[in-house]
């Protein structure tokens, strides 16, 4: 059999890895596994417990965790949380604004790249998040580094969680929120020497799935 091939897709908040990196993997075939739904998973965990998250420790970061797992689920992953799934609540607003506390511990990121890992191993692979690229599978075969203008991001975020057309104000306020988790998660958020950098801001979505499938084939085909 020929070598696992690994897709790499990072960058910055609400790019649209997850949803590309989902869509690009099943155009090949492939599994999708989002590193983003285990910090989000962890954040929700501990959230579970007492406690604000000012006062929140690694170690109590870690033991909620201990209960998160991944459910497969038409070739991507759903975090499950005593083997129950976790939806939508892993984006809820609460949670996103004490993610990046928690991607900030370096117990926590061992955990996720751990799980990362296990969840990729053996199989073809499309993974999604801040630092694939570099930390976790730098011997990736294909990089992908995903960035678009912030305001067309917290555009595309606002439409898709109010499924209605969002007012410049809401996105104004949007576009804030981005920038800032932007900066605090600045540190883990690694660019590849060899990413291939994939502006998004005029394309469509199938545009992009494109794109990448295509630049997938195309290493592919020379292994
Ligand atoms: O989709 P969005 O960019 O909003 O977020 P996500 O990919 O679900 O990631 C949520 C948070 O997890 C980020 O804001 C980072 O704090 C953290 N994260 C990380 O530190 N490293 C990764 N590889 C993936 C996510």
């Amino acid at each position: 059999m020929a070598a696992r091939h690994v897709l790499t897709i990072d960058g910055p908040a609400a790019s649209g890895k997850s949803s590309t990196a989902q869509w690009v993997a099943r155009t090949l075939g492939w599994r999708h596994v989002d590193s983003g739904s285990l910090y989000r998973a962890a954040t929700f965990a501990r959230m579970q417990a007492p406690g604000a998250p000012e006062t929140w420790t690694e170690g109590s970061v870690l033991s909620g965790a201990a209960g998160i797992g991944l459910a497969p689920v038409e070739g991507s992953f759903i975090p499950t949380l005593g083997g129950q799934p976790l939806g939508e609540e892993i984006r809820a607003p609460d949670v996103t604004a004490e993610v990046s506390r928690v991607a900030r511990m370096s117990g926590v990121r061992q955990w996720v790249n751990r799980v990362v890992q296990q969840a990729a191993q053996g199989h073809d692979v499309v993974v999604d998040g801040r630092d694939m690229g570099t930390v976790v599978f730098p011997d990736a075969s294909l990089k992908v580094w995903l960035v678009a203008d912030p305001w067309e991001r917290a555009r595309r975020r606002l439409q898709q969680r109010l499924g209605r057309r969002p007012s410049d104000e809401e996105i104004a306020a949007e576009t804030d929120e981005l920038v800032q988790r932007d900066s605090r998660d600045a540190t883990q958020t690694v660019q590849a020497r060899d990413a291939v950098l994939i502006d998004t801001t005029y394309l469509t979505q199938p545009e992009q799935v494109e794109r990448i499938a295509a630049l997938a084939r195309a290493v592919s085909a020379k292994r």
